[in-house]
């Protein structure tokens, strides 16, 4: 089948490579030049593990190609996905402006059958303005196209593994033939008909539920998903709280919560919150949405508040910890927003390192990938490694959970600190032998 993607982010560009690997022909499409020569060159704008390979590899053989021209990437495709960004403006809203511009283009090119298919995650009813926006902008009378929601929901980090091997797919549609297109579209995926570039032997195509549903709903699950999985981090973070109060541990008390299976033990993992590009802009719009419709959606507020919480509870441990901040190091282990990708959007880390040099510290960390940050945090400096940050620094602070950070040799980095303070702030370090080796560690809840 033929495919366009419009928009050659993290979303364009994982579903452009995945879709070419299970053997559909695929045009990605970017109005960023510079990006799109990257990608022609076999470079790649993003670091996501497998992406690499399977951009090269379907390159080379034909089935992957991209373009900076709306036009080449749209004439030919029986599938066009949008997947340009949508950030969000001050008030909360998406800013569609992207989506609207990419549609118009499409309206304009299109002569031919086309399913149309929002992946980016926009606010519900997005799916009826698109479809407005083709009636109005077509400029073919013998255009025939479809309108459908296909929301994502690959994690950074594990996007290809995410793509491959869903739990469910959803495909918002209108009509029958959407769906045939749609159902066509992922065959390979559902009934397992792919070499798993992943795995030597897994288990594709098994229980992924292809759910079917009507535009709106498609549009409300992903951001309805989403902000369900940050209401329970924030959930665990509340719990955290008390459990510091009345001596409890928040590790065992969540294993405990998580074992009935009604609940499920993932996603409450306590910690300095969470971040990353879905999260806390997801639970934003949604309120927004939400509350320009009149449904009160305070729930989610108070999940936002005490996920922007957790970076004054942080400062507080510090304080508890080191009296005055003012002048001192503060090392941070981790920038990313999570282990496995060198994204930094809406990283704890980086708020917590804004905070701390407001306050007049020294802030010097590291990351195994993220190390782009210098032009976000001004005044953080970043060095090789963690041996490097804990040269003098009276306090290190663990922020993202990277598996290298657990096997440091902690006895070395003992005697280049000036005050062997630890702050676990997501509980990944074996805090009872690093006591016993003479640090001084503190954890979230526990
Ligand atoms: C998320 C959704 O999981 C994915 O389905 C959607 O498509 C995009 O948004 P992602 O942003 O890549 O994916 O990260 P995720 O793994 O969900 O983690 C989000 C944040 O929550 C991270 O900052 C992480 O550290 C934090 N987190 C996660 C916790 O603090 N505790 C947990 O128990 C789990």
């Amino acid at each position: 089948m033929n495919v366009a993607v419009i928009g050659t982010g993290y979303v364009g560009l994982v579903t452009a490579a995945c879709l070419a690997e299970i053997g559909h022909s695929v045009i990605g499409m970017d109005d960023v030049p510079s990006k799109v020569a990257t990608l022609q060159a076999g470079g790649l704008p993003i670091y996501e593990p497998y992406l690499a390979e399977l951009v090269t590899r379907n390159m080379v053989s034909g089935r992957l190609s991209f373009t900076d021209d709306v036009a080449v990437s749209v004439r030919n495709a029986t599938v066009i996905f949008i997947c340009v960004n949508t950030p969000p403006l001050p008030s909360g809203e998406a800013d569609l402006s992207y989506v609207e511009n990419a549609t118009r283009r499409i309206a304009s090119i299109a002569n031919g059958y086309a399913c149309i298919v929002q992946k980016s995650t926009v606010p519900v009813r997005t799916g009826q303005w698109l479809e407005r926006t083709m009636n109005i902008y077509s400029e073919y009378p013998e255009a025939e196209y479809d309108v459908a929601s296909n929301p994502e929901f690959t994690r950074e980090g594990m996007a290809v593994e995410d793509f491959l091997h869903p739990d469910r797919i959803v495909l918002g549609v209108k009509t029958d033939r959407a769906e045939r297109v749609l159902r066509e579209l992922y065959a390979p995926i559902v009934e397992g008909r792919f070499e798993c570039p992943i795995h030597r032997e897994c288990s594709a195509g098994q229980g992924i539920q292809v759910q079917v549903t009507d535009l709106s709903s498609a549009e409300l699950i992903k951001h309805a998903s989403n902000s369900f999985l940050a209401m329970k981090i924030s959930y665990a973070n509340m719990l955290a709280d008390l459990c510091e109060v009345v001596g409890a541990d928040i590790r065992q008390v969540v294993k405990g919560i998580g074992s009935d299976k009604r609940i499920g033990s993932s996603f409450l993992n306590a910690g300095i919150g969470y971040g990353g590009s879905c999260f806390p802009k997801d639970l934003k719009a949604f309120v927004n949405i939400a509350e320009k419709h009149g449904v009160d959606f305070s729930l989610l507020r108070e999940a936002e508040r005490i996920n922007e919480a957790r970076v004054e509870m942080v400062l507080q441990k510090l304080r508890k910890a080191l009296w005055n901040l003012k002048g001192k190091r503060i090392g941070l282990l981790g920038l990313a927003f999570k282990p496995g990708t060198d994204d930094i959007r809406s990283a704890p880390a980086l708020v917590i390192a804004k905070r701390l040099l407001a306050d007049g510290a020294t802030v010097v960390g590291t990351d195994p990938h993220a190390t782009r940050v210098a032009e976000e945090v001004p005044g953080l400096s970043i060095v090789k490694d963690a041996y490097e940050v804990a040269r003098g620094a009276e306090a290190l602070i663990l922020c993202t959970e990277w598996p290298q950070f657990r096997e440091l040799d902690w006895a070395k980095i003992k005697t280049r600190m000036m005050h062997p303070f630890i702050l676990d702030g997501r509980n990944a370090l074996d805090c009872e032998s690093l006591r016993a080796s003479g640090f001084e560690v503190v954890g979230i809840g526990i």
